[in-house]
């Protein structure tokens, strides 16, 4: 295998999860590059099912370094209860290796995600209340607390110090919130200090500099559609989920990156809020969501579901540098009917239309998707496992997506197991 990114191509959810556990088996090293805990992946090992946040899913494989990057944001209650199960499990932990450049989220991050969930209306992120949003602004205003800042006990007071009144200052005044005292920080960074040691990887550069000629795979999370330069801005997640982010967030240049797979599904799920014109409100967008089980891994939220929208796919492959895809969930719509996959937005204002992603999003409620329906293949197909046996109907709408995306489909997922996977030559 070469060196691989995992991208999601839409909103998140596209199933990234079963895709890096299948493609982890072949790498030395697997990454995580940006996002925190919001991320919900879902892995299926030897019959037992795993929920993970953050570590990334190659921990459930013996001798694969796992590696938190710089480009992470971490909540320390949501990492300590996740190693804490999967010690209890039996997993073993100790290839665990967590950057000191990762950004810690502090409670009062948490308070002001959660206040402006609760508080804005119009325009509301619904975000997963992670203090994802809030981390990430800390870190760009240059006042956040890094994990590698736990080491050191002078320089933490010396940072503290200089954070803590601006903080408060903001806190208070701009959000009425409860502020904190030193002597209550200085007591949660020992509580944290104890959390991460075990995992903090000081020697980072050597770790990576003695593994670059093995196989690593940057997994993702979240999507291109949440990536807070590309996505739906400002419903988007405050990191780069793009193909980019794999360098930036891992310390491993681009010239590392070999191929970049964006995850999709046959249609398309989101969670929270934002625009989404291939969304359906109906008995369709039901069907979808039930056969598809689409609630959230992280917050349990039903997913609002729609049609394949191949705009989207087209901008995504763009943006993210996609060498192929890998598309998954198509057994859903085995008792379909009819399938549609959007090829074009209609502006309802003016009739413009739009090939490209229009990227103003509050537009976005004026426009209309256009279709073209695809027959059904009506049979099951969760237990095809070669390219030729799919039924030609399937066939055919794999190919109308990689003509209209303009990429190749490298892996179909016909179900949650691993061996419900095709490989495409
Ligand atoms: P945040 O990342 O918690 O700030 O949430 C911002 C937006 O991203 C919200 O619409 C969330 O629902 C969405 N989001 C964040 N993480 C994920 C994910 O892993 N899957 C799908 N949506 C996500």
């Amino acid at each position: 295998m070469k060196n691989t990114v995992v991208v999601g191509a839409q909103w998140g959810d596209e199933g990234k999860a079963k895709i890096t556990d299948l493609l982890a088996q072949k790498a030395d090293m697997i990454i995580r590059y940006q996002g925190g805990c919001n991320a919900g992946h879902t892995v299926v090992y030897k019959g037992e099912t795993f929920k993970l946040h953050l570590v990334p899913s190659g921990i459930l494989y013996e001798n694969k370094i796992c590696f938190i990057g710089a480009g992470t944001v971490i909540l320390p209650e949501s990492f300590e209860q996740e190693t804490n199960e999967l010690k209890s499990r039996g997993v073993d932990l100790s290839n665990l290796k967590l950057s000191p450049l990762a950004t810690i989220t502090m409670p009062y991050n948490t308070d002001v995600d959660g206040w402006a969930e609760d508080t804005v209306k119009k325009g509301k992120i619904g975000s997963t209340r992670k203090g994802i949003g809030q981390t990430y602004t800390d870190k760009m205003a240059r006042c956040a607390f890094k994990v590698g800042d736990l080491i050191n006990e002078e320089t933490l007071l010396e940072k503290t110090d200089i954070i803590l009144p601006l903080k408060n200052k903001i806190l208070k005044e701009v959000y009425g919130l409860k502020e904190y005292s030193k002597e209550e920080l200085l007591e949660l960074f020992k509580k944290y200090k104890k959390i991460f040691e075990p995992y903090i990887c000081e020697n980072w550069q050597e770790m990576l500099r003695t593994n670059k000629d093995k196989t690593i795979l940057f997994e993702g999370a979240q999507g291109v559609m949440l990536d807070i330069d590309y996505g739906t801005y400002p419903f988007v997640t405050s990191s780069n989920p793009i193909g980019g982010g794999a360098s930036t967030g891992s310390g491993y240049g681009p010239a590392m990156i070999d191929e970049v797979i964006g995850v999709t599904k046959a249609y398309i799920t989101r969670v929270g809020e934002g625009p989404f014109v291939t969304e359906l409100s109906d008995e369709t967008g039901d069907k979808i969501r039930e056969v598809g089980h689409e609630y959230g891994t992280t917050t349990g939220r039903p997913r609002r579901c729609g049609w394949f929208d191949s705009v989207i796919a087209r901008y995504a492959a763009l943006v993210s540098g996609l060498t192929s895809i890998a598309l998954t969930k198509i057994d859903v719509f085995d008792d379909f009917d009819e399938i549609k996959i959007c090829t074009a937005y209609r502006d309802n204002l003016n009739g413009k239309i739009y090939k490209d992603y229009p990227t103003n999003v509050f537009m976005h409620k004026y426009l209309e998707p256009i279709y073209e329906t695809h027959a059904g293949w009506k049979s099951d197909i969760s237990n095809i496992r070669t390219y030729e046996d799919l039924p030609e109907n399937c066939k055919k709408y794999l190919k109308r997506i990689e003509e209209l995306t303009g990429t190749p489909i490298s892996i179909i997922s016909v179900g949650p197991d691993r061996e419900q996977t095709i490989f495409v030559n």
